[in-house]
């Protein structure tokens, strides 16, 4: 098949760029695809993180510390900026004017200020692609859980959770990173962080939550610095949130938590939808298991537990019975972006990356949690569903 070639840049090549372009690298992992991603420059402040690519991909052309080189271009159509949030504001306003598709890495912004001059951006520039990176949903558990939402499965909706879950942070001997400083990571802290990866979902369901109230803590408050003297730990740790969903169809509560210090877990991110028809819950922690209860009244409350295969929203040359892992999910979410950029409306399943709309939305969520539990209040959320 004759495939469209999209060429991108990289700007922030630490953990998420590499990741990037380790799904480029195995391209041919998906199968049928009329698009493929190459990598024609990269950036970083830093050059000793430049050399991983140089040495990986003989696609590179452009290797600079300055990201200007590569909105300068020609050759660049896409970029992928994976920083530190402290530098969306700047970097990704340049991105969108230089007329560089971008898919930016979240919260989009390290404030509700700094995101309103992105989406200012975005508005003024309605022909260049923004996406917002999150790739759990791209796993074959939660791409289960988004059909059962397409098609109503639920009844009436009883509560829904959703969370992320880290545990590293419980070590206080872990140094201190850019994570826990204010400046770098933003007022937000485990919620900036982690956040987007929770509410994805619901607000791609329209559960845009009408009202907030939060509980945000900070435990583990210095950690070691560079040269080993301890050093502030500025950002909040864990949030708890608890929300009231009301659309036309529906109404119900939902609670949503980001942690970096929930203890044992690694990189667990869970769903749970609760309903008077259906239940249904998926959790990273057990990525080959959905669990679903479909309910007549009367009959016997049983939770259902299905072994999931490979499948996702894109076919790949993996054997359906074989289990998916995070490398998938974010090799998934770059094929979304690429089948999106090349075919726009006419995307080959139904599931896009987030939405510059819906990182606004994060924000005005995580906003009103910072002002939730500064002031112990209940904080009133202006509809942005409709
Ligand atoms: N989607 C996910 O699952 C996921 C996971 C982790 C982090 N993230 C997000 O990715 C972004 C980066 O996080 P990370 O964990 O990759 O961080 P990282 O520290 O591993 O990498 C960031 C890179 O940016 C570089 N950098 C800093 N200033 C720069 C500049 N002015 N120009 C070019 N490069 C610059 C740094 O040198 C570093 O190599 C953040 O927004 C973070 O929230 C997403």
């Amino acid at each position: 098949m004759q495939k469209r070639v999209i060429n991108f840049g990289i700007t922030g090549c630490g953990l998420m760029g590499r990741e990037f372009g380790s799904a480029v690298a195995r391209w041919c992992h998906l199968l049928d695809q009329d698009v493929m991603p190459r990598i024609v420059g990269v950036c970083d402040s830093n050059p000793a993180m430049l050399d991983w690519f140089t040495e990986n991909f003989e696609s590179v052309q452009i290797v600079t510390q300055d990201y200007h080189d590569l909105l300068n271009s020609d050759a660049i159509e896409a970029i992928y900026c994976a920083v530190p949030h402290n530098l969306h504001e700047r970097l990704y306003v340049d991105i969108i004017e230089a007329g560089k598709h971008l898919l930016g890495e979240k919260p989009f912004g390290i404030d509700m200020a700094a995101n309103e001059r992105i989406m200012a951006a975005v508005q003024s520039h309605p022909d260049v692609l923004v996406r917002c990176s999150s790739e759990f949903p791209f796993y074959p558990g939660a791409q289960q859980l988004l059909r059962f939402i397409r098609e109503e499965r639920f009844g009436k909706i009883i509560e829904v959770q959703a969370g992320f879950l880290h545990s590293s942070d419980l070590d206080p001997s872990k140094p201190i990173n850019w994570k826990r400083r204010v400046a770098t990571n933003g007022e937000y802290g485990c919620m900036g962080d982690l956040g987007m990866h929770v509410f994805h979902i619901p607000l791609r369901a329209g559960w845009f939550p009408r009202n907030v109230r939060a509980l945000l803590s900070k435990i583990v408050t210095e950690r070691p610095g560079p040269g080993g003297h301890m050093e502030a730990c500025e950002t909040w740790d864990n949030a708890i949130l608890a929300c009231e969903v009301q659309n036309d169809a529906q109404h119900f509560p939902m609670l949503l938590e980001t942690k970096r210090i929930a203890p044992g877990e690694m990189n667990t991110w869970y769903l749970r939808i609760l309903g008077t028809a259906f239940s249904a819950e998926f959790s990273t922690r057990f990525p080959k298991t959905l669990r679903t209860l479909p309910y007549t009244p009367g009959s016997a409350q049983a939770w259902h537990a299905l072994d999931l295969g490979s499948e996702s929203a894109y076919a790949t040359i993996t054997g359906s019975i074989f289990e998916s892992g995070l490398s998938d999910s974010i090799m998934q979410m770059w094929a979304a972006f690429c089948d999106e950029l090349a075919h726009r409306d006419a995307m080959r399943q139904p599931f896009y990356c987030a939405t510059p709309r819906e990182a606004a939305q994060s924000h005005r969520i995580m906003t009103a949690a910072l002002l939730s539990n500064q002031d112990g209040a209940v904080i009133e959320l202006m509809n942005m569903n409709k």
